[in-house]
C-alpha cells in the first residue's frame, strides 16, 4: 500500500479488480445469457452450484436482488418470513420482502445475531389461527453482518433446519459473506449449503469481483428463480465480463480471506489497548468500534479518522463505528489505522 493512499475500511465492496483480475474480465468469452448463451456464466453457476453442493446456481447482478428472488420464491404474499431482528433483509434491503413478496419480515431479536432453533420456535405461526399470519420461510444470515461478521456455527443451522423441517418451511441463507464463515471455521462450504433450501453468496465483497451474486439450490427451485430474476429486472446479456471477474475471486481470493480475518483481529487488539474504545474480538473481517467517550460522536471520529487517511463508517447504532478489512488493505494499511486511532484516542476531550 501506497504511504499516502487512504486506508478504505468502511465496507469489504469497496475492492477495485486487480490487473490480474481486469485481463481475465477482457479476454471473457460471452454470449447472450437470458438466452443461456454465455459459456462464462455458465462456467460460473456450474463452480458455484459444484462448491456449494448444490443441484444448480443462478448468477445475479447484487446480493439484494438475490435475497429478493429468494423470498418471492418461498414465501407467499400475506404471510411471514422470520428473520433476526437486524439482518441484512431488515436494515439494508428497502423493505424489499413487503414490496416484492407481499411478505411481512418478523424480526427475532438475539443475544448476538445468532439466531438459533430455540429462538425461532416460539415466532413460527401455522395455519389453525384465522387471525395471525402464517409463517411461510425462515431466513438465516451467515456471517452476521451487523453482529459484526459473526459466524453462524454448523451445528446451530443445523438445528434451524431441523426446526424448519418439522413444521415443513423452506431455510434460506443469506451467506453474502460465507466464504469468511468457512475459512474461519475450516467448515466446507457445502456442509454449511446442505443444511438450506437455498442460498444466496456474493462475489463483490471479500473475494473482490466488482459485481455479482448467485442464488443456488435445486434445479427446479433455480428454474423458478430465473422467471423470477428475470421478471425483477435482472437478466443480463453479455455479462460473462461480469462472471470471469466472480471465477478469478473464487480461484484467487477465497483462499487469502484468512489474511483479512488476522488483520481484524491485530486492529481490534491495537483499538482494545487505547482509552475510550471497545471491540469484541471479531470471528472474521468485521470489527464493531464502541465508542465510550461521551465527548465523541462517531461523526467527529470518522472526520478526524478521515483527515489521516482512514475510512470508517457509523452503524445504526448510536457511538458505534465500522471498519471491514478486505484484499486492498495491507499490513502496513492497518498499522496506519492503528496510528490513526491512538491519534483520535489521544485527543483532549470536547
Ligand atoms: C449480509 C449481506 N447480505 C446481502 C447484501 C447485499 O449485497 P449487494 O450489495 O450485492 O446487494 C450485503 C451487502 O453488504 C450483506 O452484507
Amino acid at each position: 500500500m501506497a504511504k499516502n493512499s487512504v486506508v478504505d475500511l468502511r465496507s469489504d465492496t469497496v475492492t477495485r479488480p486487480s490487473p490480474e483480475m481486469r485481463r481475465a474480465i477482457a479476454e471473457a468469452e460471452v454470449g447472450d445469457d437470458v438466452l443461456g448463451d454465455d459459456p462464462t456464466i455458465n462456467r460460473l453457476q456450474e463452480r458455484v452450484a459444484e462448491l456449494l453442493g448444490k443441484e444448480a446456481a443462478l448468477f445475479f447482478p447484487s446480493g439484494c436482488q438475490a435475497n429478493q428472488a429468494a423470498i418471492i420464491l418461498h414465501s407467499e404474499p400475506g404471510t411471514e418470513a422470520i428473520c433476526e431482528a437486524n439482518a441484512h433483509h431488515i436494515d439494508y434491503e428497502l423493505v424489499g420482502a413487503a414490496t416484492w413478496s407481499g411478505v411481512q419480515l418478523r424480526p427475532v431479536p438475539t443475544e448476538d445475531g445468532i439466531l438459533t432453533a430455540d429462538h425461532v420456535r416460539p415466532y413460527i405461526r401455522r395455519t389453525d389461527d384465522r387471525f395471525t399470519p402464517r409463517t411461510t420461510l425462515i431466513c438465516a444470515e451467515n456471517t452476521h453482518n451487523m453482529a459484526g461478521g459473526k459466524v453462524m456455527p454448523l451445528d446451530v443451522l443445523r438445528g434451524l433446519r431441523e426446526l424448519a423441517m418439522e413444521h415443513g418451511l423452506p431455510l434460506h441463507l443469506d451467506g453474502a459473506r460465507l466464504w469468511n464463515a468457512s475459512v474461519a471455521t475450516g467448515v466446507p462450504l457445502a456442509d454449511f449449503a446442505a443444511q438450506t433450501s437455498t442460498l444466496m453468496v456474493t462475489f463483490s465483497k471479500g473475494l473482490g469481483a466488482p459485481v455479482g451474486s448467485a442464488l443456488a439450490g435445486s434445479v427446479e427451485a433455480m428454474e423458478r428463480a430465473w422467471t423470477i430474476r428475470k421478471r425483477l429486472g435482472g437478466g443480463m446479456r453479455q455479462a460473462g465480463i461480469l462472471a470471469a471477474g466472480a471465477l478469478y475471486g473464487l480461484e484467487y481470493n477465497l483462499p487469502r480471506l484468512a489474511k483479512d480475518h488476522a488483520r481484524a483481529r491485530r486492529l481490534t487488539e491495537f483499538v482494545n489497548g487505547l482509552d475510550g474504545f471497545s471491540v469484541v474480538p471479531p470471528d472474521t473481517n468485521i470489527i464493531m468500534i464502541e465508542i465510550e467517550r461521551s465527548d465523541l460522536s462517531p461523526k467527529r471520529a470518522i472526520g478526524y479518522l478521515r483527515e489521516r487517511g482512514v475510512l470508517v463508517l457509523a452503524t445504526a447504532r448510536p457511538g458505534q463505528l465500522r471498519a471491514v478489512t478486505h484484499l486492498d488493505v495491507d499490513d502496513a494499511g492497518i498499522e496506519r489505522a492503528c496510528e490513526a486511532f491512538e491519534a483520535l484516542a489521544a485527543t483532549p476531550s470536547g
